[in-house]
């Protein structure tokens, strides 16, 4: 079990954003979260590292345990955050490092590997996400396709157990998206546990083992692949309908 998430509440200041969130996945589970724009996707996912901190509920990661009704301990979240990566829509490189400073700066310094090993590293995760010719350049002088793959490949750098992504084909056009929806199927082969945001309904049911349909900060409906085919709900499958 990768990931799992009990009885989670989460409030902006007095404003309650989730509410009483459950899930368990399982190694190798793509998990696709849907629901209208509001609905606390970004914030559920954002949870998930604690990007965002819950008020009460427990968290398990990647091996990592937090008690959410208690004080976080800063230690234990650096520890999160090298098993659990994040991919955001807008891909967030730093724009004044190129493309190989931008993937081994944080093993250099959170991992402690040499510049060779993190080197190394990187160029072999570029070439699978076959953006190796562009290891020197900056992201702004890339595409947006490019500057995803470059980003996931940072992700892919600290060798997380699960990975997050935020809307990762928002910005994308049709035949990028299919790149970025293949480097998802491809990395599902190693074992890593992926949950995914996202708006586009095709690019849910080709990549999902299970789903989140939520409402209002409320999970409505959860599932295997299959309730795609047979929502169980009449939410959800309004939701489909559009
Ligand atoms: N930093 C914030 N401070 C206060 N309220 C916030 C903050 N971020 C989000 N919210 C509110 O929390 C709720 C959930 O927002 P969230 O961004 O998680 O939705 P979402 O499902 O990701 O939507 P979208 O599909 O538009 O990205 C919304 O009502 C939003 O206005
Ligand atoms: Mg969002």
């Amino acid at each position: 079990m990768t990931i799992s998430i009990k009885n989670l509440n989460f409030f902006y200041g007095n404003k309650q954003a989730l509410f009483d969130i459950n899930f368990e996945s399982q190694d190798g589970d793509i998990i696709v979260l849907l629901g209208p724009s509001g609905a606390g996707k970004s914030t559920l996912i954002r949870t998930l590292n604690l990007l965002e901190v819950p008020k009460s509920g427990q968290l398990t990661i990647a091996g990592n345990q937090f008690e959410l009704s208690a004080n976080t301990d800063a230690k234990k979240i650096r520890k999160l955050r090298k098993d659990v990566g994040m991919v955001f829509q807008q891909y967030n490189l730093w724009p004044h490092y190129t493309v190989l400073e931008n993937l081994i700066e944080a093993p250099m310094k959170v991992l402690g590997l040499s510049k060779a090993e993190a080197v190394e590293r990187a160029q072999g995760l570029l070439k699978r996400l076959r953006v190796e010719d562009h290891a020197d350049r900056f992201p702004l002088h890339l595409s947006g396709g490019q500057q995803q793959r470059v980003a996931i490949a940072r992700a892919l750098m600290m060798k997380p157990q699960v990975l997050l992504f935020d809307e990762p084909t928002a910005a994308l056009d049709p035949e990028i998206t299919a790149q970025v929806v293949s480097i998802i199927e491809e990395l599902k082969q190693t074992g890593i546990t992926q949950m995914i945001v996202t708006h586009e309904v095709a690019v849910a049911r080709k990549v999902a083992t299970k789903v989140i349909y939520m409402e209002q900060g409320k999970i409505i409906e959860i599932g295997a692949a299959d309730c795609f085919k047979n929502p169980k709900t009449d939410a959800f499958a309004q939701y489909l309908s559009h």
